[in-house]
C-alpha cells in the first residue's frame, strides 16, 4: 500500500526538488559556520545565507530588497515569540483573531501575566473576519494586531490587506503569521502594510524542518528588545547586544544545513509562475470538497469552514457524525495508507469558532505534489469508512 500524504499543513512532503541534496552538499562539502571564520568555506556559507535572505525579501515583497531585514530563526513559533515578547510591554493592548494557533496565543498568554491585555476579534462560523469588527475593538493603547494569514484548521484566509490598511491608519503594528500561506499564497509585505511577516521554512516553502524567520521593518525592530542574546560574530569588542539587523535577533549558531536546504527550495519556488501553487492546491481542494459535500448531504459528515474555493487554502477539516475523528484518521491510515491529522491542531479557539470544540476534526491538507488520483482515493476512503460506521 502506497502512502498518500495529506498532512501538508503540518509539514510538507516531499520537499522541493534539490532540497535534500543541498543539505547533503552543505554537510559534506562545506560544513563551516558564518561570521566566525576568515577562510573560503566560511565565506561560501556567508554567501549562502545572504542569498537566502535575498530570496526571502523577493518572495515576500520586502520592496527595497534589503537582505538584512530577513531574520533567520528555527521556525515560525520562535519568530512569533521573538516578535511578541520583544515588542509588548505591560499596559499594551493587542488584537488577535478568534482563529489563532497556539504559536500566537501561548506567548501572548505569557505576556498577559506581565500586564499585557488582548482581545479576540470574533470570526464567523466559516472562519472569515469582517475587518470592521477588528477596527471597532481598537483601544487607545492598542499596540498591535497579531494574526494568522490563513487558518491551519479550515484554510480560511483572513483579510490581511484590509487589516494592514486599518493598522497603518491607526498607527498600530501589524504582525502576520504566514505559516499556512508562505510559498502558497502570493505575499506582498509592503502592499499588505505588514510590519513583521513571520514564516516557517518546512511547510509551503518546501524546505527542511528547523528553518524559519521573519521579515521586519526597521521602525519596529528599533522598538524591540531581543528575546535571545549572545555571540553573533559581529562587534565582538563589546558585550552589548548589536543594535543592527539581522544580528540583533540572531545570536548563536544557525541551522546552516537547514538554510542550505531552504535556499534550494526557495530557488525552486521562485521559478514557479506566481499563484500556480495555490491554483493546483485549490484544484484538488475543489475536487475533495465536492466529494465531502455529497457526504455532508447524506448526513455522514460536516465540512467546517468555507465550502467554495474562494478565499481559502488547500486545508479542509471534516467532522464525522457517526464515529470519533481519531477512529476515522486511524482507519484512513491503517486501511488506505492516507495520512491526515486529527484533533484540535494547536488551535482551540478556532474550534470554538467553527463549532467543532472539543471534539476536533480530521484535517486533510493538499500540497503541490499531491495528485487528482490521491484526492479521489481520499474521497472514496472517507465515503466507505463513514458509511460502514453508520451501518454498525
Ligand atoms: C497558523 C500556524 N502558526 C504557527 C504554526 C507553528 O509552526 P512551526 O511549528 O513551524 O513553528 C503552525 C503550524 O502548524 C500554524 O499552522
Amino acid at each position: 500500500m502506497q502512502r498518500i500524504y495529506l498532512d501538508q499543513a503540518s509539514t510538507s512532503f516531499p520537499k522541493a526538488p534539490g532540497t535534500a541534496e543541498a543539505v547533503f552538499r552543505y554537510m559534506t562539502e562545506c560544513g563551516c559556520n558564518i561570521s566566525r571564520g576568515g577562510y573560503k568555506g566560511a565565506y561560501a556559507a556567508e554567501e549562502l545565507v545572504y542569498d537566502t535572505r535575498t530570496l526571502l525579501c523577493r518572495l515576500f515583497g520586502c520592496r527595497d530588497d534589503d537582505p538584512k531585514k530577513a531574520v533567520l530563526t528555527h521556525n515560525v513559533t520562535e519568530s512569533l515569540n521573538i516578535l511578541i515578547k520583544g515588542m509588548l510591554k505591560p499596559g499594551d493592548h493587542v488584537l488577535v483573531s478568534s482563529m489563532e494557533h497556539n504559536a500566537v496565543m501561548r506567548p501572548l498568554g505569557q505576556c498577559a501575566k506581565q500586564g499585557v491585555r488582548f482581545t479576540r476579534v470574533p470570526c464567523a462560523e466559516d472562519g472569515t473576519m469582517n475587518p470592521a469588527d477588528l477596527e471597532a475593538r481598537i483601544e487607545e493603547n492598542t499596540r498591535a494586531v497579531v494574526m494568522l494569514h490563513a487558518s491551519n484548521v479550515c484554510g480560511t484566509i483572513l483579510p490581511a490587506a484590509e487589516i494592514g490598511r486599518i493598522c497603518r491608519r491607526k498607527g498600530i503594528r501589524f504582525i502576520l503569521d504566514t505559516a499556512q500561506t508562505a510559498g502558497i499564497v502570493p505575499l506582498d509585505m509592503a502592499a499588505m502594510g505588514v510590519d513583521a511577516l513571520a514564516f516557517t521554512g518546512h511547510k509551503g516553502l518546501l524546505g527542511p524542518q528547523g528553518t524559519g524567520g521573519f521579515l521586519i521593518r526597521e521602525e519596529l525592530a528599533a522598538e524591540m528588545e531581543p528575546l535571545i542574546s549572545g555571540g553573533t560574530g559581529s562587534i565582538s569588542h563589546t558585550e552589548e547586544v548589536p543594535d543592527f539587523l539581522p544580528d540583533r535577533f540572531e545570536a548563536g549558531t544557525m541551522n546552516l544545513p537547514g538554510i542550505a536546504g531552504l535556499h534550494a527550495s526557495l530557488t525552486w519556488l521562485t521559478d514557479r509562475p506566481e499563484g500556480s501553487i495555490l491554483q493546483h492546491e485549490l484544484h484538488l481542494t475543489e475536487q475533495f470538497l465536492r466529494g465531502m459535500e455529497a457526504l455532508e448531504e447524506e448526513g455522514l459528515i460536516r465540512v467546517t469552514g468555507k465550502h467554495g474555493t474562494e478565499g481559502r487554502t488547500g486545508v479542509v477539516s471534516i467532522l464525522p457524525l457517526h464515529t470519533d475523528p481519531a477512529e476515522l484518521a486511524f482507519r484512513l491510515d491503517e486501511q488506505y495508507g492516507i495520512a491526515t491529522r486529527v484533533g484540535l491542531h494547536c488551535a482551540p479557539a478556532a474550534h470554538q469558532t467553527l463549532g467543532t470544540w472539543p471534539t476536533g476534526t480530521v484535517r486533510f491538507s493538499f500540497g503541490i505534489f499531491n495528485t487528482e488520483e490521491e484526492t479521489d482515493e481520499a474521497v472514496r476512503a472517507v465515503s466507505a469508512l463513514c458509511r460502514k460506521e453508520r451501518r454498525e
